[in-house]
């Protein structure tokens, strides 16, 4: 069969537009292909991985077989180029634009506040627009599938959900509580003040504007597309890249030949698997195969006693196959089929099953796979074709374990797959376990089958097989077959869980961690599949009575919750907020839900983002090399390699650096020794990013360890490694006041850090112009004069000569106000160099091993309390893991002292802080500075405390809390008059009392399911606590058409700054909105500005933005007073022709606040906001898993500003509190490297961790002299209030310890995560697993808080 060595013309469509490449490279994705050679840039990058979906694209193509066009999400970064043959691509340019018509998915997506940063937005509309083209009138269920792998680090989803709604069927009113009726109609019910005020809104868009659906609007297949499938290519198209030939047979005889002539090529299906392994390992395959015009490979045949799918099917038809099998076979028949389609709905997204082939699955013998172990147990076949003729074998263990005599031959492909239908007597069940529900791969699954003889308990067959546990998907064959001929009951139970712990062993140091959960879900799964059994048994029996059935154990009712998996269930929920006076004009958009300025131009795509910026004459690309050392000297860097690589231009090293590298103690790239892994070295500087990529590895760095190594808070305080002194306050006398009290309990508290996971991940493009050293620096950026004056030091020259321009940013949360500095230094010594722009975006894998995050704490606490739950006296001392440098960690550490009472008014406290200096990458700010880890510490206290003393713990925390006039620990003067009124009305709302009695009524039903609630106040300070970081200026220019400039120092991180900007702009100004525009932040515009962070940028930036703006209308005052009547338009022209300015400048000097730490007394905070939430969860304590059943917070805003905007960050950073305290976990290698480097292994919570019900309201009627028009900002304080999903779930844990004797008081540990849940809920399984001596291996990870 020939094999031209010419290559083929690809032909593919974008947007309706014909693609021919003539010179298509098999490693090029199409998201490179539509971002660098289509510009196409709305399709954005965020992973790289499959993990996000950010880069969600729609691929149509015509099914060669059923001559149906299937319209399917992909994501973008994991497709070939070559794979598109014949394939037509709609991208969000595609779907609508601003310049030609929104498509309903867009508008809809923006109108409803559905956007922020607007970084995930285009893959959202994808993956929404994907689902309408195939249900325009999709259903709920059907809409959280299609969003399920698309991951938002604002909204907290809520919004976005909200908008798709729009299109479901189902979709009514504000969907209260999902009884469809008004929340505006509420009755009885909701006896809070919140629910019957007449000036409280619900709504924060209006349904009625949007355009309705039509799909007759849409793109059309393109014809020409359709004529090629009519008339198939049965030639074999060649398409040869640099590296790799991608090789696309017509025919299966072609297919066939070929494998036999390249036997170690591998075949290309979905990528999926091959795709993740050539980018992070490196592997490389020469030659490619893809059959994807092979139809034999897609055929599904239907017999009297199985199934038989084509290798080539996708998951999600695989998903439908099975679905349609299931309806149409008696249900004995479909136990196999059934549990397959179980985990073929948590298996990835919507977008990878797509993608994924059947084939490609089974082959790839993923030890996490999801459908080996039930195909395996299944007893499925596997049809195998080589030029030799045709054979069959099993999928079984060896097969799995890779044995060569029970494997494919490397000529043969796998054809399709028969999986025979279950028989009566026949059980089959599919278990899985993963960090959350959706989109994580599992720890362990299983698949357990079992037969009995007929009309008996007696096994007959027993097959059970476990992934995750191993290398491969393990089979237990032993225990199985020593386990034949048993009856069904406890003993067997008991015996097969001895047998099972036995045969599937894990070592203690086993990759992956976790060892002790995994053995134990080993076990529990067993015991949910002994139960189910049993319950289908009895259901079997009764039409069918043998004499022995009374055999069959009964199951107790509290036993049967260990039976029910937690369903995916669509969010419902209200959002509150008090409407603007009636008497405000209709122009002025103060305290209206405005849409976010960017919101239609983030879902089309237009919004641009850094990296989107055009290729700039002469541009280069920069990546960086780190160190894999945690504490070394270098010895020796050896460049010659890397700098033969074709591309390469040069390579910038410390030696570079004109002025000064960084700081003594934090270099911006390493001299003499690295300090933790991760730290940048040097930097390669290449014509593209792939270039600058393969140079790095052949970068040689020697090197010599260092000691002590440190990296965890116990081996700092060990060795005394401390980056600042410790920071300390105190008040009363704290230990006269232990002598005296009823009880002491002592406690520790383990916070683990967080990664910040903004979507956008770090990028600069710096531009040397040719005249005086000039630099225009595009950065994505919290803080662009850091960035500015930096790079001023680094290159030694002044810094009026660089201009730092910030669009918008994809997302910061505190990781983008000290490190894009760095890497724009890094990248402006390479444009000094080199005299090319230079472009640096960084990898997410780079992203998250380089920038740090929040800071891990390590807390111990002391309280002294009465019987009756008073506290008299808290001792807490806290350290958190600092990493090698000091960035903001003593910032962080004192912050943390000062807010560490939150809500509570104790009278002899003391407050210890201390930061690390630890061998870990240096972590940063991060939304609260501390404020969400050391109030754990405290709000853990409080539990301990109602715990001792037999109360629950609201009543700890009513007791405790602030109520009048008061000071704080360092003396400052505040009034908690909203603090109580959140409170109260947060108990109100969510019927705090009555769902407590529920719950526990529920648990005492119940044993393997506990439910748990908790309701937290929170009081939190905004600002800095300096006043000179609180100053802020704005440049506002009239031009003479009378539209209107504003410039101000705040930056666009998502947090919707320039929409509020704009409102205050338009109510001073007294004209509309549309009049005005804010381009972007520029430091030649408004120059020496303050990082964008700590809640204040709205506020700060308000001032100064209304002081030029009356400025201005006072310059106008006297034009307007004669001639009232004119127009706005009229006015300026006057006061042109007057030579009046039409620019000023306005200012802000800033609030007042300072510390002063010798005397522990201060006005640090301009003002508080205050807040409670209060949520219910359910654990499943045999996995450790937890829904999330209702989420109710209210939040003192005072006069927002925006409410749609407020309610977003106050979701947004619930949500992303929600996943510190509960899924998201960094894990470190006892070397100090950061294994958790993608979203496949971080976990930040998805659109199905948004509790089932979740209301938000802001408290009405409260005000605050001191802001602007009275709001308060919000952007941080709503991270805290996500700890009541934590402490709802210690509660619950608290529950179970309880019934099962254990000790109520626990470590709290942070995240609880489903191994801590489960671990913690110990019982018989946990007890009879197998414990490793600590001393005697090496952990696979450690824990750094
Ligand atoms: C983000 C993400 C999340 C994921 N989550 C999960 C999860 O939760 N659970 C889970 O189980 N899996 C998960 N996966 C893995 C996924 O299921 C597999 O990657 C996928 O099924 C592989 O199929 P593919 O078609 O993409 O294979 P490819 O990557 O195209 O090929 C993989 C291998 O299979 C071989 N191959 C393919 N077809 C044949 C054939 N017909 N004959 C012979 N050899 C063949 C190829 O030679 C190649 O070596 C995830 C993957 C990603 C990227
Ligand atoms: S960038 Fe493609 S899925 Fe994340
Ligand atoms: S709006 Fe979704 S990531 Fe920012």
């Amino acid at each position: 069969m020939p094999c031209p060595s010419r290559s083929d013309e690809l032909v593919f469509f974008v947007n309706g537009r014909k693609v021919i490449e003539r010179n298509a490279d098999p490693e090029v994705t199409l998201l490179s292909f539509l971002r660098k050679n289509l510009r196409l840039t709305g399709t954005k990058y965020a992973c790289g991985r499959g993990g996000c979906g950010a880069c969600t694209v729609m691929v149509s193509k015509r099914d060669p077989t059923s001559q149906e066009i299937r319209h399917f999400s992909v994501t973008a970064c994991l497709v070939p180029i070559c794979s598109l043959y014949g394939a037509a691509v709609t991208t969000v340019e595609g779907v609508g634009s601003m310049k030609t018509r929104l498509h309903p998915v867009q508008e809809r997506i923006a109108k409803s506040h559905g956007t922020q940063c607007g970084f995930c937005t285009p893959g959202m509309v994808m993956s929404m627009y994907t689902l309408l083209r195939n249900h325009p009138q999709p259903s709920e269920e059907q809409l959280l599938e299609a969003l399920g792998g698309n991951l938002c680090r604002c909204t907290g989803y809520r919004p976005i959900l909200a908008s798709g709604k729009t299109f479901c069927l189902e979709s009514n009113g504000c969907q209260q509580k999902g009884t469809g009726k008004c929340c505006l109609d509420l009755g009885e019910n909701d006896s809070s003040s919140l629910g019957r005020k007449s000036d409280i809104c619900t709504e924060l868009f209006v349904k009625e504007e949007f355009q309705p659906l039509d799909p007759t609007q849409e793109l059309i297949f393109p014809p020409e597309l359709l004529r090629m499938t009519e008339n198939p290519e049965k030639r074999t198209l060649t398409f040869h890249g640099e590296r790799v030939t991608w090789i696309s047979p017509g025919t299966f005889k072609d297919l066939l030949e070929l494998k036999a002539k390249h036997p170690e090529a591998p075949l290309i299906l979905g990528n999926t698997s091959l795709g993740p392994a050539m980018r992070s390992k490196g592997c490389l395959h020469p030659i490619l195969l893809s059959p994807a015009r092979i139809s034999e490979l897609n055929v599904v045949s239907k017999t009297n006693d199985g199934l038989t799918i084509g290798a080539g099917c996708s998951l999600a038809q695989v998903k439908d196959i099975l679905a349609e099998r299931v309806s149409e076979l008696p249900e004995e028949k479909t136990q196999t089929y059934r549990a397959l389609l179980k985990h073929l709905k948590s298996l990835a997204s919507q977008q990878i099953r797509n993608m994924a082939s059947l084939g490609g699955h089974i082959i790839s013998r993923h030890s996490y796979s999801d459908l080996n172990p039930i195909l395996a147990v299944g007893n499925a076949t596997l049809n195998l074709t080589s030029e030799e003729g045709t054979r069959r074998i099993p999928l079984s263990e060896h097969f799995l374990a890779g044995l060569a005599s029970a494997d494919l031959k490397p000529e043969e492909i796998l054809e399709s797959v028969y999986i025979p239908h279950s028989q009566k007597w026949e059980f089959v069940s599919a278990f899985r376990q993963a960090q959350c529900q959706q989109n994580a791969l599992p720890d362990v699954n299983a698949g357990m089958r079992v037969l009995f003889k007929e009309g008996t308990d007696i096994i007959e067959d027993l097959s059970i097989t476990y992934g995750g546990v191993g290398a491969a998907t393990v089979s237990a064959h032993k225990s199985c077959q020593q386990l034949l001929g048993r009856q069904w009951d406890e003993l067997m139970l008991d015996e097969a869980c001895r047998r099972l712990l036995d045969e599937v062993s894990l070592p203690g140091w086993a990759p992956g961690g976790r060892v002790e959960f995994k053995r134990t879900l080993v076990v529990s799964f067993f015991f949910k599949f002994y139960l189910q059994v049993l319950q289908e048994l009895k259901k079997l029996i009764k039409p069918f009575p043998v004499p022995n059935s009374r055999r069959y154990p009964e199951i107790s009712d509290r036993f049967l919750s260990a039976l029910e998996d937690f369903p995916g269930t669509v969010p419902q929920g209200v959002q509150r907020y008090q409407s603007v006076d009636s008497h405000q004009p209709l122009q002025d958009p103060v305290g209206r839900p405005v849409m976010h300025l960017s919101g239609l131009k983030h879902a089309t795509g237009e919004a641009e983002f850094c990296d989107d910026i055009p290729m700039v004459d002469k541009e280069l690309c920069m990546a960086l090399v780190t160190s894999t050392r945690a504490y070394a000297k270098i010895i020796s860097i050896d460049l010659s390699e890397a700098l033969e690589i074709p591309g390469v231009v040069d390579v910038i090293t410390a030696k570079d650096i004109p002025g000064t590298n960084g700081t003594e103690d934090d270099k911006l790239l390493a001299v003499d020794e690295v300090l933790c892994v991760g730290q940048i070295i040097c930097a390669v500087v290449a014509e593209t990013d792939v270039q600058a990529k393969r140079a790095i590895e052949k970068i040689k760095i020697t090197y010599e360890e260092l000691e002590p190594i440190i990296f965890t808070i116990k081996d700092a305080i060990k060795h005394n490694s401390f980056l600042c002194p410790e920071k300390k306050l105190e008040q009363g006398n704290i230990e006269e006041a232990f002598e005296k009290v009823d009880q002491i309990v002592e406690g520790e508290v383990h916070v683990g850090g967080q990664e910040h996971f903004y979507m956008e991940t770090q990028r600069v493009l710096v531009i040397p112009k040719t005249e005086d050293k000039e630099l225009d620096i595009y950065v994505s950026t919290q803080d662009p004069a850091h960035v500015q004056k930096t790079v001023s030091s680094t290159l030694n020259i002044p810094i009026n000569r660089i201009t730092c321009h910030v669009k918008r940013v994809g997302g910061g949360f505190g990781g983008k106000i000290g490190r894009p500095a760095v890497f724009g230094a890094i990248a402006a010594v390479g444009a000094l160099k080199t005299g090319h722009p230079i472009r640096l975006v960084l990898d997410r894998e780079d992203d998250m091993l380089i920038t740090g995050g929040r800071h891990p704490l390590f807390g111990k606490y002391k309280v002294g309390f009465m019987n009756n739950g008073r506290i008299k006296a808290l001792d807490i001392e806290c350290f958190i893991n600092g990493g090698c440098t000091l960035d903001d960690s003593e910032l962080v550490t004192e912050f943390l002292i000062l807010k560490l009472e939150n809500a509570y008014k104790i009278r002899n406290l003391r407050f210890r802080g201390r930061a690390c200096l630890t061998n870990l990458p240096s972590n940063t700010a991060f939304r609260g500075f501390g404020f969400p880890q050391g109030t754990l510490v405290t709000e853990s206290c409080i539990t301990a405390v109602a715990a001792k003393c037999g109360l629950p713990p609201e009543k700890i925390r009513e007791k405790n809390m602030y109520r009048t006039v008061d000071k704080t620990i360092y003396k400052q003067a505040f009034n908690p008059e909203s603090l109580v009124r959140c409170w109260n009305e947060c108990l109100d709302a969510s019927s705090f009392h009555n769902r407590r009695k529920q719950v526990e009524e529920f648990n005492k039903k119940n044993y393997w399911k506990k439910r748990g609630i908790a309701v937290i106040p929170m009081k939190f300070s905004v600002g800095f606590a300096a006043t000179s970081y609180h100053q802020a200026a704005a440049l506002v220019h009239i031009y003479t058409d009378g539209s209107v400039l504003v410039t101000h120092g705040g930056n666009e991180l998502g947090q919707g700054i320039h929409t509020k900007m704009l409102q205050v702009a338009s109510r001073e100004l007294k004209i509309p909105m549309s009049h005005l525009h804010i381009c972007e932040t520029s430091t030649a515009m408004v120059p020496n500005t303050i990082a964008t962070a700590a809640s204040v940028g709205a506020d700060i930036n308000g001032k100064a933005v209304q002081n030029a703006c009356q400025i201005l209308l006072k310059r106008l005052e006297p034009i307007i007073k004669k001639n009232p009547e004119g127009t706005w338009e009229e006015w300026i022209e006057a006061a042109f022709e007057q030579r009046i300015s039409l620019s000023a400048t306005g200012y802000f000097r800033g609030y007042k606040a300072f510390m002063d730490w010798e005397k522990g007394e201060g006005d640090p905070f301009p003002y508080y906001v205050y807040g409670a939430a209060c949520s219910e969860v359910e654990i499943d304590c045999l996995t450790g898993a937890h829904k999330k059943i209702r989420t109710d917070i209210v939040m003192d805003a005072c006069c927002s500003l925006n409410p749609a905007i407020d309610i977003g960050q106050i979701e947004g950073a619930f949500i992303q509190g929600m996943g510190l305290y509960t899924t998201e976990e960094l894990k470190y290698s006892p070397e100090g490297v950061l294994y958790s480097r993608g979203p496949d292994e971080y976990k930040i919570p998805t659109i199905s961790d948004v509790p089932e019900e979740f209301n938000v309201s802001l408290l009405p009627s409260s005000q605050t002299p001191l802001t602007i028009y009275s709001s308060k900002g919000l952007g941080e304080s709503g991270m805290f209030l996500g700890s009541s999903v934590f402490f709802a779930i210690t509660d619950a844990v608290a529950a179970a310890r309880k019934e099962r004797d254990i000790a109520e008081d626990f470590t709290v540990k942070s995240p609880a995560t489903p191994e801590w849940v489960r671990m913690a809920c110990a019982d018989r399984f946990t007890e009879m697993i197998p414990r490793d001596d600590p001393k005697t291996f090496k952990p696979w990870s450690i824990t750094v808080a």
